[in-house]
């Protein structure tokens, strides 16, 4: 049986067009997901946009919109550049989806139907850009908003709210018998510390807006934005419209998120499972802000790089190199273009690129344009091997930067190799060939263990070096054993990724 590996990203808001914070973390979804696929497991990757709220509403107005054009506009914008970038997505929701109406009123009328919801009024400082309500101890100088700086405003309405004030055991008591149901470690520890602070029940509806889901016992209102957007993950799978297919995927799913989204996933959204009778979810993998010259992106800042920005420059296999090499999953990191540049130079067009590059003339020149076979006993074989175990565990442990960096050993060492034995000086014979058939072997590996990262750059590694199939169908482990290169045509071609000027 093989496994199942549930993943999703956060649905990003419509109210703004994608930009590179958006793609860093849907690019580590994708490759996680094509790295599972290779395990052989049964992959459902879900991403999307989240369509309701006060934001959304606000800002069709101020593009002269209705919120249903606004919210169409902006999708299209994610697909296209999900498309630009190879995301791989099983499945693209939109919370204005009939689909989703009918889980988002399921879900909550269950939470309902077992008590946990009543009225009551709220007043209170609420941020329009992220939806929420701030304690007046939260906000900046007494009427900022903490993340935005924007001012907050006074908002009065009736909402039901959710008990959240009597979850707290039972979330301790899930953090305590799952300890890696956060990750990492430090925002596990801040979920449990919000947990521990004690917890106030929450508004979820709103009646001051109709741009929403309805709540299905009180048509008056529509629930708070976040509320639909986080019951997106259980819409995709079925709940409450395909029994059966929500119960093969729940709660096996690893969510990805943004650190400015860890109190509605850790906290929130476990107890709102509970509250329908439903498992938390099995993994949350939080990570920091991509910032730009220090700064969270943000449309006010004018700061904001759309992935269109990059990918003309160094494709989309460079762009996704990039963010999954440079970028660790977890901590902030700085984007800087000259590093990107200095990244994509070092690995992709010397390292990688002059590798196959020199190989290929070599195999021309010496070989007949023939691959030959690898010597079972290479040293090579070692390093490949250490090359796929590093990655696994890497790619489980969503460290994607580890995974590239021990599968960038074996290139270094492939290219020592060949320094070492010079075969473009050799006459042709036996001994170049042993040489060469190691290099092409080391090279179909790397493509395969690298293409979750780079997928195209792989597949035309594989058509060069004449093995069939595309990397993307292989199956790991056995995929990566050394041995699997059975020779084949070799074809010169240009360079798969050319240098580009340091200077930018
Ligand atoms: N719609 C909500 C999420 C609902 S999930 C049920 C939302 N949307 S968002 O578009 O504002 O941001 C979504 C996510 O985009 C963030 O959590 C984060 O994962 C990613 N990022 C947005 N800006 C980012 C950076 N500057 N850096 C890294 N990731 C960033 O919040």
């Amino acid at each position: 049986m093989p496994g199942r590996f549930y993943v999703t990203t956060p649905i990003y808001y419509v109210n703004d067009a994608p930009h590179i914070g958006h793609a860093y973390t849907t690019v580590a979804a994708d490759a996680l997901a094509r790295w599972h696929r290779l395990l052989g497991e049964d992959v459902f990757f879900l991403t999307g946009t989240d369509e309701h709220g006060l934001k959304v509403a606000r800002a069709a107005e101020a593009n002269g919109l209705t919120p249903q054009q606004q919210a169409d506009r902006t999708s299209a914008r994610y697909k296209e550049t999900w498309s630009l970038l190879d995301i791989s997505y099983d499945d693209f929701i939109r919370t204005t989806e009939a689909r989703h109406y009918a889980s988002t009123q399921a879900l909550m009328q269950a939470a309902y139907d077992n008590g946990w919801i009543e009225l009551g009024t709220y007043e209170g400082w609420y941020c329009v850009a992220c939806e929420a309500y701030y304690a007046p101890d939260d906000l900046l100088e007494g009427r900022l908003c903490p993340i935005h700086e924007r001012p907050v405003e006074w908002l009065k309405e009736d909402n039901y709210f959710f008990k959240l004030s009597a979850f707290s055991d039972r979330l301790l008591e899930w953090y305590r018998s799952h300890p890696d149901a956060v990750t990492p470690e430090s925002k596990r520890n801040e979920a449990v510390g919000l947990i521990r602070q004690g917890l106030n029940d929450i508004s979820i509806s709103r009646t001051s807006i109709s741009w929403g889901v309805p709540v299905p016992w009180d048509r008056d209102h529509v629930f708070y934005v976040w509320y639909d957007a986080l019951i997106n993950y259980a819409t995709a799978i079925g709940y409450g419209t395909d029994p059966a297919r929500f119960d093969a995927w729940w709660p096996a799913v690893h969510h990805l998120i943004g650190k400015d989204i860890l109190r509605f996933h850790c906290v929130y959204w476990p107890a709102l499972l509970m509250a329908a009778g439903l498992q938390p979810p099995c993994r949350i993998a939080v990570h920091g802000f991509l910032l730009v010259g220090g700064d969270k992106m943000s449309k006010t800042k004018l700061n904001q790089i759309a992935p269109a920005d990059l990918v003309p420059t160094f494709g989309s296999d460079g762009f996704r190199y990039h963010f999954l090499r440079d970028q660790q999953f977890g901590p902030d990191g700085d984007f800087s273009y000259e590093g990107m540049v200095a990244r994509y130079n070092a690995d992709l067009a010397n390292n990688l690129g002059n590798l196959l590059a020199r190989v290929a003339t070599v195999v021309d020149r010496k070989c007949g344009g023939r691959g030959p076979r690898p010597d079972a006993g290479s040293h090579l074989a070692a390093v490949a091997a250490d090359a796929y175990r590093t990655a696994a565990a890497a790619w489980e442990r969503i460290a994607p930067h580890e995974a590239l960096e021990a599968t960038w050993r074996l290139v270094r060492e492939t290219n020592a190799a060949l320094e070492a034995a010079e075969p473009w000086r050799a006459p042709p014979g036996p001994e170049v060939d042993r040489v060469l058939g190691d290099a092409l072997e080391a090279l179909r590996i790397v493509a395969l263990l690298a293409s979750p990262a780079i997928p195209r750059a792989s597949a035309e590694i594989w058509r060069r070096i004449g093995v069939e199939g595309s990397p993307g169908d292989a199956r790991l482990p056995g995929g990566a054993d050394w041995g699997g290169y059975r020779g084949g045509p070799v074809h010169k071609g240009q360079p798969l990724f050319p240098r580009l000027p340091s200077e930018g």
